[in-house]
């Protein structure tokens, strides 16, 4: 079987468990690739002699060339620094811009069709540097979040209504960053908005604890942030773009003009097909989701300066 290439660069902790659930689903053959040698050609062995156990035959290979990479389907970007306690997503933009500018630019040289998820913080800015150092046209950068922050707050939907997650539905807009934008109108369980189910002050609750998800977890783990639930986004995105599933989830692409924005990162809904990114969903927002939209758009744009992209 000819099964399609995924690499993955950054082999941490998103990165090695993004590896892992894309070859344990038969996804795609997947490249790990890390800057420090032997973590990824360790990581690789690894979870390829855990293939016979779980029953997959997808290959997976670690390397610090990207030679090895080539013709892969999608790049997933996931090196750079992860958040530490006190330190807030905005302190790595510097130092992982740099990385995501010499990864990307290595990368495409070897998969220059390739479709690119980015995954590294801050998540919208990474995304911009990602753009510029592929000149590939939108549809082929597309930055992971939005999945993320919905899934952090249908967990918390069931948790509070004691449903099942799978009868959850949400939408998380906006930037990956504390202005992100929980839409309770647009958040569902089995189709009834969970505006009709909780009272306004547990509603506000729930949008707070998802709009400080991250940071949760980083305060419990206190060394490194969370990579279960990134991963698992992660994998839901690339298993949307190589099975041309055409998913509606909400990721951070580029707007021009859509949503009232230009020439900017931030997190939509989209339909994610083979093609990449290929259509983006405007929903009406009211005034005040309007306003706090903006305020997202708004906190990426400062970022952005800050880059001189
Ligand atoms: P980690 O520290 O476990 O892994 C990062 C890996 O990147 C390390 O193995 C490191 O050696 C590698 N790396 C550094 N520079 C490199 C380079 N130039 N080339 C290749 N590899 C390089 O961190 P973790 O937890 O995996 O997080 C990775 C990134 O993802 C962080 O920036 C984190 O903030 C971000 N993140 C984003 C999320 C989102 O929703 N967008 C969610 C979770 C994490
Ligand atoms: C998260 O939301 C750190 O951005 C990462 O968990």
């Amino acid at each position: 079987m000819n099964r399609p290439r995924v690499t993955v660069v950054g082999a941490g902790n998103v990165g090695a468990t993004t590896a892992q659930r894309i070859a344990e689903a038969g996804l795609a053959d997947v490249v790990l690739v890390d800057i420090v040698e032997g973590l990824p050609q360790g990581k690789a062995l690894d979870l390829a002699e855990a293939a016979p156990v779980m029953g997959h035959d997808a290959r997976i290979t670690g390397t610090n060339d990207y030679a090895d990479t080539a013709g892969s389907s999608i790049v997933v970007v996931t090196s750079g620094l992860a958040r530490q306690p006190g330190m807030s997503r905005d302190d790595l933009l510097a130092k992982n811009a740099g990385i995501v500018r010499s990864v990307v630019e290595q990368a495409v040289k070897h998969s220059p069709d390739c479709i690119l998820i980015i995954v590294t913080n801050p998540l919208d800015a990474m995304c911009h540097v990602a753009m510029e150092a592929s000149g590939f046209p939108r549809e082929r950068v597309i930055g992971m979040a939005g999945v993320l922050d919905s899934a952090r707050f249908r967990t918390f939907i069931a948790m509070e209504l004691g449903v099942s997650v799978e009868d959850t539905h949400a939408f998380v807009l906006g930037g990956h960053g504390d202005t992100m934008v929980p839409l309770p109108r647009y958040s569902t369980v089995a189709g009834i908005p969970i505006t009709e189910l909780m009272t306004p002050e547990r509603v506000a609750a729930l949008v707070d604890r998802t709009a400080n998800g991250g940071a949760e977890i980083v305060a419990l783990l206190k060394a490194g942030s969370a990579y279960y639930a990134p991963a698992a986004s992660t994998y839901e995105m690339v298993d949307a773009i190589l099975g041309d599933r055409k998913r509606v989830l909400p990721c951070a692409v580029h707007l021009e003009g859509e949503y009232g924005v230009n020439g900017l990162f931030v997190g939509v809904p989209v339909v994610l097909g083979a093609r990449g990114m290929e259509r983006i969903i405007e929903i009406d927002l009211t005034a005040e989701e309007n306003t706090a939209f903006q305020r997202s758009a708004a906190a990426v744009q400062e970022l952005v300066d800050k880059l001189h992209v």
